[in-house]
């Protein structure tokens, strides 16, 4: 196997002003971008730019889509790579590995998105490792982190951020966290994700206490019952009137 089978390449054009996000989450993602038109500048003052972003929480509430979106707006290509894939009991493999595409990335200027980052620790599960040889992941791991080329971007993504090494948390510049939205915030959202339909398709029951892709889901779902619900009445209508 070879690790290029393991990155996936995407290309999806989400933009940040449609994800609901918080507005203080919101201004520190824009604050990400704006040091990037100005790395130049900044590099002449020795000044880094933030490269480093995790972003923690619930399932389905925007933590790909976020990814996807900072690619877009920087116009850079956005590798990602699913840690659980990566993860294996042959831990000197899974530091070259991490070591081919850190170095990719960097290379390249890319936006690199690890999904799942809190599988590295599931390494201390894994029985037959010994304590030392998983300290020298996380302590290459940190290597990478700390030599990554500021010109790209390291996103990773987990919904576990209570597995992560606290020398690994502390390396990210930028921690953002993602809940399930409040009612008023899902009612937002359901305004913009029913505006694309005529107003007969748009009453469907709300439910509330969910993400926004389960929220997603069900508007889907619902319309769509709905659309099927008036495509066969008129059909009935039309063979009563033949
Ligand atoms: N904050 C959000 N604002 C708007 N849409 C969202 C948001 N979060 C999730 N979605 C919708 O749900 C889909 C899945 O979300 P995703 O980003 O994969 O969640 P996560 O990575 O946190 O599990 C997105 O592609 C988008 O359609
Ligand atoms: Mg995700």
């Amino acid at each position: 196997m070879q690790i290029s089978d393991l990155i996936i390449i995407d290309k999806e054009e989400v933009k940040l002003e449609e994800l609901q996000l918080e507005l203080s989450d919101r201004k520190s993602l824009l604050g990400l971008l704006r040091e990037r038109s100005h790395l130049d500048q900044l590099h002449r003052y020795g000044l880094p730019a933030t490269s480093k972003l995790l972003l923690h929480g619930s399932s389905g509430c925007g933590k790909t889509a976020t990814a996807k979106a900072i690619a877009a707006a920087l116009g850079k290509k956005l590798m990602i790579l699913n840690l659980s894939n990566v993860i294996s009991a042959r831990i000197g493999e899974t530091a070259q590995h991490l070591k081919l595409v850190f170095d990719q990335a960097s290379r390249e200027k890319c936006v690199l998105l690890l999904e799942e980052f809190d599988q590295i620790a599931k390494l201390r599960s894994i029985e037959d490792s010994d304590v030392g040889e998983m300290r020298r992941l996380v302590n290459s791991l940190i290597q990478l982190m700390d030599y990554f080329d500021d010109r790209a971007l390291l996103i990773c993504a987990t919904n576990h951020i209570a597995f992560i090494d606290p020398a690994i948390l502390r390396r990210f510049q930028l921690k953002i966290g993602y809940r399930l939205p409040m009612p008023l915030v899902l009612d937002d959202y359901y305004e913009k994700l029913l505006s694309a339909y005529p107003e007969q398709f748009r009453s469907i029951g709300r439910r509330y206490g969910i993400s926004f892709a389960e929220a997603r889901d069900h508007v889907l779902y619902r319309v769509k019952a709905l659309i099927i619900e008036q495509i066969e009445n008129d059909l009935i209508c039309e063979q009563k009137n033949n």
